[in-house]
């Protein structure tokens, strides 16, 4: 694996790795620390993009803690880092995977720049946030919108949230290279305010939660 992203502050953690073929091998290196139930549930995905993507997550993750850690997940599918005392999140796009750890709340996304988000910006952004798109920077703008909601869903953890209505990220200028700007999850009785911070790289949108 190779570690193309890496930043910290006193809470949080994240790292960005890509993976090739040899990350069967790399996981191997692992199994005897994992739980059985683990390795076989990872071991019996049949897709092979999606098997290594699970494996580059929990590689990642070792690499990251210096040891193995424990992930189960909740009812929603939220994992949950059982040996540490960390809030935890993966994500995964093509051969990267990316992780966060946080002593706060850890929410992260990363996603592939491409026109196909046209197709589906009404679903998931409300009017404020689709007036400050600019046609020149449409794609890129467009997929930090879609990334910065997914870490918010996830750090939230549970289903049954509206994108347009109960994740709202706050109108941001698209700055090349790397930024940060706010979002917010909102519910009928209370709204969660949260600090983001993106970067592009290569063809890649990363979104994280940043709890400094
Ligand atoms: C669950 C979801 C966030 C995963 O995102 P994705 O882009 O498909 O995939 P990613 O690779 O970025 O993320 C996968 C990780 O999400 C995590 N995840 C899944 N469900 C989660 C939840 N409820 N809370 C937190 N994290 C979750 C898992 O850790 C998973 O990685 P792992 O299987 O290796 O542990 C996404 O599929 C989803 O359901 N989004 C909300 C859908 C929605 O409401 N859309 C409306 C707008 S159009």
């Amino acid at each position: 694996m190779n570690l193309i992203f890496k930043t910290a502050n006193p809470n949080d953690t994240i790292a960005v790795c890509t993976f090739d073929e040899n990350i069967e091998n790399e996981f191997l290196n692992l199994i005897n620390s994992l739980s059985p139930e683990e390795v076989n549930d990872i071991r019996n995905f049949k897709n092979e993009n999606f098997r290594g993507q699970k494996m580059a997550g929990r590689v990642l993750l070792n690499s990251i803690l210096g040891e193995s850690g424990i992930i189960e997940y909740n009812e929603h599918g939220k994992p949950l880092l059982k040996s540490h005392p960390f809030d935890i999140s993966f994500s995964h796009a093509k051969d990267n995977v990316a992780v966060m750890l946080s002593k706060k709340t850890a929410g992260i996304d990363i996603q592939d720049i491409s026109p196909r988000i046209r197709k589906i910006v009404h679903k998931y952004m409300n009017q404020p946030e689709l007036d400050s798109l600019k046609e020149e920077t449409y794609d890129i703008h467009a997929t930090l919108y879609w990334c910065a909601k997914e870490a918010l869903y996830k750090a939230y953890g549970e289903r049954q949230l509206i994108f347009t209505d109960n994740i709202i990220v706050k109108p941001f200028p698209f700055i090349p290279g790397s930024g940060t700007f706010n979002g917010s999850v909102v519910l009928k009785n209370s709204k969660k305010d949260f600090a983001l911070k993106y970067e592009i790289i290569g063809i890649f949108a990363l979104v994280y939660l940043w709890n400094e």
